[in-house]
């Protein structure tokens, strides 16, 4: 039972409901919505009881009614404040453990409710929960917390979506111990069983007619998962938390973020104009990405996802460094492994036995790789890919997809070819991606002379398996190899990359950003008869053999083999995702606002009216943005140091920055007139 703590679950219930009015009553075959959930509620072990807490509006007085014809527990509070609803509930029921359980959600299951309380109380947090990620459906979200923690979420509540949403206060403290609990696999994070939308309510009770030839019930997690099947009703498609990003925008207003204190960045670029063309090592990171007197110039420091200006202003860091910082700035265990490394020396005169283990422990990961070389940049790594190539093939040519860094034979192909000797160039040829008959017909063009076809396998755009399979077959059919450009979706993505994922093994593969959490290391994998050809081909530098970065990259494999990165980027990633949807859609900015990709890394764009690229609504939106601390490019590079507390700084962020894009719409303002700067100078597109 429950250790001596009284355990209460408190199931918040309400008639008024814009989507789907008369919400917690309506019927599920002949049962309200609301007691098909207290049936299910009664078979959890671990509550010593529940209760149900509705509003003092007069709506509810259907839902008091029920209660009391059915002898059950409930209570009536404030309709927005919904958290000193709880605190109500809590009192009433004297309650030392609050579980806090939602009515829409009539496909609830005991036994989850019992994983997560036991877990809780096994644990002895401040507060646990199941939905961060989601492992199991949205509707069978349960949040457990003390009495104590709920009275301190009412007294701290800030705005009047932690009232509303109850928890989110909890959620963001970092004072507080959580535990965030995963159910066993496998994890249907995707599906949706709570009830918003006329469609969920139909899905339901195409569920709940199954479940009703089986007994009274209550039904357990496999059993309703089996019922689910075998209705094979549609599921709904409304996004989980909308209601908490319509929340978020609500709060906030359309007024222009004060501009921020940029002085010292400034100094610094007076300074560095004398002494660095281009003001910055690598292309992106260059102030004339940004606009100019808006954004930060320099940073100084980064821990977590967060980093520090020269001037002292804080952000949220959505680019990470260009994705390498997959744990977030300065992760205390990596920067350990590799600072314990360098202590007893890091580059060295010979080989290295760690340059082995790293390179067996890729191989176990990849599946390409039976041989492993090791470089710094993605460069290095994709320079060496076509070398040996064209050294294995006896052929010069190749067929280039997404960007593959700054050496000649690709930036060749791009806008910025400036020092690229023309017949350089002449020997790379673009393909455009998702279209397997232009590189067939780009390959015949040139009969047996192309070494390499090169391309990211996915970037923004999640190809079909069979589309991979296809430029494979086609690469081997004109006798050139394939490279998978897995830079970015290398670790991204997951271990073992887009080849595990779409189950297409090329030829030779290069990694590279995210191996080291920011310690520079990349390297190119392959098959062994191809790999071998470097003991001929040269790829060498002085420190690609540096084992402090492979001594980091060891232990990111560790991290991300073991825990719970990959889960804690995907629920922050698929919530800034959803919620940019989300406030878009509700502002009419929907067809103006596009964001593709994967959770842990998306892009998105302004277009007009008539579809074309809007640099200035993008650059007002990203003004508004960097003035509320969220440093963005034009992609989403997701960490796993992403916690509720900064997601939700970036969503307030968000909901601002498009109130005001919409407000300058509204009033027929250009958006420009609005930026205090020039706009940002585009990157070149090869992607
Ligand atoms: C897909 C891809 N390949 C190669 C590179 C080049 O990597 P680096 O800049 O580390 O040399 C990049 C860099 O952004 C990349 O995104």
């Amino acid at each position: 039972m429950s250790n001596q703590q009284r355990v209460i679950a408190v199931i918040q219930a309400r008639m008024s409901s814009s989507r789907l009015p008369g919400k917690s009553m309506k019927d599920v075959g002949g049962i309200p919505m609301l007691g098909r959930l207290i049936n299910q509620v009664r078979g959890a072990h671990s509550l010593d009881g529940f209760i149900i807490a509705t509003s003092t509006g007069p709506e509810d007085d259907e839902i008091e009614n029920y209660c009391n014809f059915n002898d059950l527990l409930v209570v009536r509070g404030s309709r927005d404040n919904v958290l000193s609803r709880y605190v109500l509930a809590a009192e009433v029921t004297d309650a030392d453990v609050i579980v806090r359980l939602t009515g829409d959600c009539p496909l609830h299951s005991p036994d989850t409710i019992d994983e997560v309380v036991n877990a809780y109380l096994g644990a002895g947090v401040d507060y646990a929960c199941n939905t961060n990620p989601y492992t199991r459906p949205d509707g069978q979200d349960v949040e457990v917390f003390s009495r104590q923690v709920l009275r301190q979420a009412l007294e701290n509540a800030e705005f009047e979506s932690d009232r509303e949403h109850v928890t989110p206060w909890i959620r963001r403290s970092s004072e507080l111990r959580r535990l965030d609990f995963f159910h066993a696999p496998p994890h249907l994070r995707s599906a949706r069983w709570s009830v918003d939308h006329p469609d969920d309510l139909e899905f339901v009770r195409s569920v709940w007619s199954v479940l009703d030839h089986g007994g009274p019930g209550p039904f357990d997690f496999e059993e309703i998962m089996s019922a689910v099947k075998e209705s094979n009703a549609p599921q709904g498609k409304s996004i989980i938390n909308e209601g908490f990003y319509l929340s978020l925008l609500n709060e906030a207003t359309a007024e222009a973020a004060a501009p921020l204190d940029l002085d010292e960045s400034f100094r610094w670029l007076e300074r560095s104009d004398q002494v660095i063309p281009g003001g910055a090592q690598t292309y992106s990171k260059s102030w004339r990405h940004h606009i100019r007197g808006v954004t930060p110039i320099f940073l100084r420091s980064g821990k977590g996802a967060m980093v520090k200006d020269v001037d002292g202003n804080e952000y949220v860091d959505l680019i990470q460094g260009l994705l390498p910082n997959i744990l977030g700035y300065a992760d205390d265990d990596v920067n350990e492994a590799a600072a314990k490394q360098a202590q007893s020396g890091h580059s060295f005169s010979l080989a290295h036995p760690i340059e082995v283990e790293l390179a067996e422990r890729l191989c176990r990961i990849i599946p390409c790789a039976d041989m492993v070389r090791f470089g710094k940049n993605g460069s290095d790594a994709t320079a060496g890919a076509v070398r040996i190539a064209r050294a294995y093939t006896g052929r010069e040519h190749v067929a280039v997809c997404g960007y593959h860094g700054w050496q000649d034979w690709f930036i060749g192909t791009t806008s910025r070819n400036a020092g690229v000797p023309k017949g350089v160039q002449e020997l790379a040829h673009t393909f455009p991606y998702g279209d397997a008959q232009a590189l067939d017909a780009l390959l015949s063009s040139r009969k047996d002379q192309f070494a390499a076809v090169i391309m990211e396998p996915v970037n923004f755009n999640w190809p079909e398996a069979s589309y991979l399979e296809s430029i494979k077959q086609i690469a081997h059919k004109h006798g050139a190899l394939l490279i998978f450009d897995e830079i970015c979706s290398g670790f991204h993505f997951g271990l073992g990359g887009a080849q595990k994922i779409f189950g297409v093994t090329p030829d030779l593969a290069t990694f590279g950003k995210a191996m080291g959490n920011g310690w520079p290391i990349s390297c190119v994998v392959g098959r062994r008869d191809v790999m071998k050809v470097f003991e001929d081909a040269f790829m060498s530098f002085t420190f690609a053999g540096d084992v402090s970065a492979m001594a980091a990259s060891m232990k990111v494999l560790d991290i991300l083999e073991s825990g719970d990165a990959y889960a804690r980027m995907t629920a922050a990633g698929t919530k800034l995702f959803d919620g940019a949807k989300v406030m878009a859609d509700r502002l009419g900015l929907g067809e103006r606002f596009q964001i593709k990709g994967h959770p842990h890394w998306s892009t998105f764009s302004f277009v007009d009216e008539n579809g074309k690229d809007d640099a200035a609504a993008r650059a007002l939106w990203l003004q508004e943005l960097t003035r509320r601390g969220v440093l963005v490019l034009t992609t989403f590079n997701i960490s796993s140091a992403l916690d509720e507390n900064t997601v939700t700084k970036v969503l307030s962020g968000f909901a601002h920055a498009f109130k005001r894009v919409a407000l300058a719409q509204e009033q027929g303002i250009s958006p420009a007139e609005w930026v205090d700067g020039p706009l940002p100078i585009p990157a070149f597109r090869a992607r």
